[in-house]
């Protein structure tokens, strides 16, 4: 006989000892909410909320919710919104990536602990999404993902304008001091002018398109923006599907499957997206068990055509995309290349989808895969002595003439080395040296911020220098760009090479070969390692501790070592 499973408030039921006490007991204090007792009969679906005042990309999330709410109600649901962690990227210190495992733990924990039968995420701003979907993998629980959609760009002075790419564009060009203070501060009220999260194909659209093309996010709602009606109509889809969900459950390990990691690889490639979703990926796609080797992303990257014309790499954005046909017109070109008998969150495999969706495509914006923007993918692994465990290079983002070279290493310790010095008058730089940060790892003290973008030296930039060759164990916004080599692993602050180089050692890259080589005699970097000592952490107590207790190497995903799957 099968087990009995209890469903919506029989779930979970609190330990007093006596079950049916408790029942009454929740039923009774969930009346108090006004709840009739047949809506107490409904299946419950919760609605996980990210939303924040520290977080300007969620800002519309209560008409979201609220869409939510109807599709579920209309589905013969009850739906319960509970709050979570939010993580607004850019007013969170050291980083939000610091605070992306703490999300995942409150979204598993509670999706667990809360007596529902499926769940919808909404999130979108850059960690929101990768946290979700950690948890909920964790978790097992049936799960839709609902993205906040992107920002709409604003016209401004005959250009359009949006966050980011924009945002470092004009930053260069007042560092270079063509652009004034007035001007800057006129621009900065019109780089994020609607709700939604980043308007190019940085971090969060990535992690959405990624969403999608594993499966856990609905067909064709990565790219819709955040102020058009049909993401309210794809969030009342979302809570319909949720209700579904909770009678035939498709759970998250059905979903995120080492083929659906794959397609989402390819899907990552050919948008030229941010370098960040690999690690977010493979932390994903950790709490499954799927390892995620950068060796195979080599593979991948090599038989995966970019195919999308987004800023940082290109010129549209992301509003661009959902009228240019969405991911689902990306996921048609890439149709060859991917497992089509993925299972999804709605239901169909991905084979079934594609078989389906509107053959509409506007290919200014997505190319056709025999024409692409370029035949490979946007980003590549490097190995070599500086990085033995591998280090990124988004090379659709970066200057080709700058990927067959060698170069002065420019040491800066820190990040505090590197604000005190970059700009300063005695920095001896050259626009052919490269610039090395390090100490900005995951466990760096720092948690792996995103400053591997390195400033161009104030003095080189005046004279016009663009782009520069910069190394570092840190991350970069999806919405940056330039020839920068990240992530690189071992990091500094663990002791991997990078802590070794030394002002004026020779570096080698070759993009062609896969390789960064610190071109030092092995007799020399022991007699360094000999005498390096790891940075001194200030005393730790609470989260800090437990996260560099146990955060792992970005080519692990930067995940607690507690938290994956074994
Ligand atoms: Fe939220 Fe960019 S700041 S997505």
């Amino acid at each position: 006989m099968a087990k009995y499973e209890p469903k919506g408030f029989a779930r979970g039921l609190t330990h007093y000892g006596d079950a049916g006490f408790s029942l009454y007991l929740r039923r009774s204090f969930a009346k108090s909410m006004g709840y009739s007792g047949e809506m107490l009969e409904r299946p419950v679906v919760g609605i996980a909320d990210s939303r924040s005042g520290f977080n300007n990309c969620h800002r519309h999330f209560p008409e979201l919710i609220e869409a939510v709410k109807r599709g579920v109600l209309a589905a013969g649901g009850l739906p319960v919104e509970f709050p979570t962690t939010s993580l607004g990227e850019v007013f969170l210190s050291p980083t939000s990536m610091m605070f992306r495992n703490l999300m995942s733990m409150d979204v598993e924990e509670m999706v667990r602990a809360q007596p529902m039968d499926a769940v919808v995420l909404v999130g979108g701003c850059d960690k929101t999404v990768p946290a979700q979907l950690m948890g909920a993998a964790s978790a097992d629980l049936p799960a839709v993902q609902l993205l906040a959609g992107p920002m709409m760009p604003t016209s401004f002075r005959g250009e359009r304008l949006g966050a980011c790419t924009d945002c470092r564009r004009f930053w260069a060009l007042h560092r270079a001091g063509n652009v004034d203070a007035a001007e800057i501060e006129n621009i900065e009220g019109n780089l994020a002018t609607t709700a939604g999260t980043c308007a190019v194909m940085g971090t969060a659209s990535t992690m959405a398109a990624i969403a999608e093309a594993l499966g856990m996010a609905l067909p064709g709602s990565a790219a819709i923006p955040a102020v058009h009606a049909d993401r309210l109509r794809v969030a009342e889809a979302s809570g319909r599907r949720a209700v579904e969900l909770a009678s035939t459950p498709i759970r998250p390990s059905q979903v995120i499957t080492g083929k659906a990691v794959e397609n989402a690889l390819r899907v990552l490639l050919a948008i030229g997206g941010s370098t960040n979703a690999i690690v977010h990926l493979t932390a994903i796609a950790g709490r499954v068990g799927i390892e995620v080797s950068l060796k195979k992303l080599n593979e991948l990257s090599d038989s995966t055509p970019v195919l999308v014309d987004l800023k940082p790499t290109g010129q549209y954005y992301m509003s661009d995309l959902h009228a240019a046909g969405g991911i689902g017109a990306v996921l048609r070109e890439l149709k060859p290349l991917l497992h089509l008998d993925c299972m999804t969150v709605g239901g169909q495999t991905l084979g079934e989808i594609l078989a389906k969706n509107s053959p509409w495509v506007d290919r200014a914006v997505v190319r056709e895969f025999k024409s692409p923007l370029s035949p490979v993918g946007g980003l590549v692994a490097l190995f070599g002595s500086l990085a033995p465990n591998g280090a990124i290079l988004k090379r659709s983002a970066a200057d080709p003439q700058l990927f067959e070279r060698e170069g002065k290493a420019v040491v800066f310790s820190s990040l505090d080395d590197l604000a005190a010095r970059i700009d300063g008058p005695a920095l001896e730089v050259a626009a052919q040296d490269f610039l090395v940060l390090q100490n900005a790892g995951p466990t760096s003290g720092y948690a792996m911020p995103e400053a591997g973008y390195l400033p161009i030296p104030a003095k080189l930039a005046r004279a016009g220098v663009k782009d520069m060759v910069r190394i570092s164990d840190a991350r970069m916004s999806g919405t940056a760009f330039g020839t920068i080599v990240l992530h690189v692993s071992p990091e500094a602050a663990a002791g991997g090479p990078l802590a070794l180089v030394r002002n004026g050692d020779r570096i080698k890259i070759s993009v062609k070969e896969r390789r960064i080589d610190l071109l030092v005699s092995e007799a020399e970097l022991r007699n360094r390692k000999s005498s390096w000592k790891p940075p001194v952490a200030p005393p730790l107590r609470g989260y800090a501790k437990l996260y560099m207790e146990h955060v792992l190497q970005a080519e692990h995903g930067c995940d607690f070592d507690f938290l994956r799957k074994a």
